[in-house]
């Protein structure tokens, strides 16, 4: 029998009154407890990167991550970087680059772009490939992904420039 205890988590600047047992995990919760379904369900084992999110700004995979052991953390998704009209410049690079096929493994894709370009905002193309080589995307959109990745950095450092001027 699974017991479970209050907890309380803060994803995307909203606070959550839970009761949850030890054992669920980051991920669970915020699809099945949150309906927040940016973060993907893949391997389970912290193999693939498509349940990718971020804790403190630093990309975690939730699918591996006990939710009881993140209260206090700010837990961002790829619902809380932006949506409809406010996209950020992450997602707009994505799109602009149509780097999708099936799109399964884009939530990871972005949010670990996003950690990447955080904390190395002009990255080469080497450490473009190193950030995402745990980043598994089955359809092979490999090449359009690196040059997603690439134009949002200029979008990040030049917000203000339309999407066009990107490389
Ligand atoms: S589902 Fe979490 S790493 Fe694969
Ligand atoms: S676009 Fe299908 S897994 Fe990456």
């Amino acid at each position: 029998m699974h017991t479970s205890s209050p907890c309380t988590l803060l994803v995307n600047s909203q606070q959550h009154d839970l009761q949850l047992s030890a054992e669920v995990s980051l991920m669970q919760v915020l699809r099945n407890d949150l309906a927040l379904n940016g973060p993907k369900y893949g391997c389970g084992l912290g193999q693939c990167g498509a349940c990718t999110v971020l804790i403190d700004g630093m990309a975690a995979r939730s699918c591996v991550v006990p939710a009881q052991g993140v209260q206090g953390r700010a837990i961002t998704t790829l619902e809380g970087l932006g949506s409809g009209a406010q996209l950020h410049p992450a997602q707009q690079a994505f799109i602009d680059e149509q780097a999708a096929q099936c799109g399964y493994c884009l939530n990871g894709m972005i949010v670990m772009t996003v950690s990447l370009l955080t904390h190395t905002p002009d990255p080469t193309e080497d450490q473009i490939r190193s950030a995402l080589s745990g980043n598994f995307c089955r359809c092979g959109t490999h090449v359009e992904i690196i040059r997603a990745v690439k134009r949002a950095a200029v979008l990040m450092q030049a917000p203000h420039r339309v999407s066009h001027d990107a490389p």
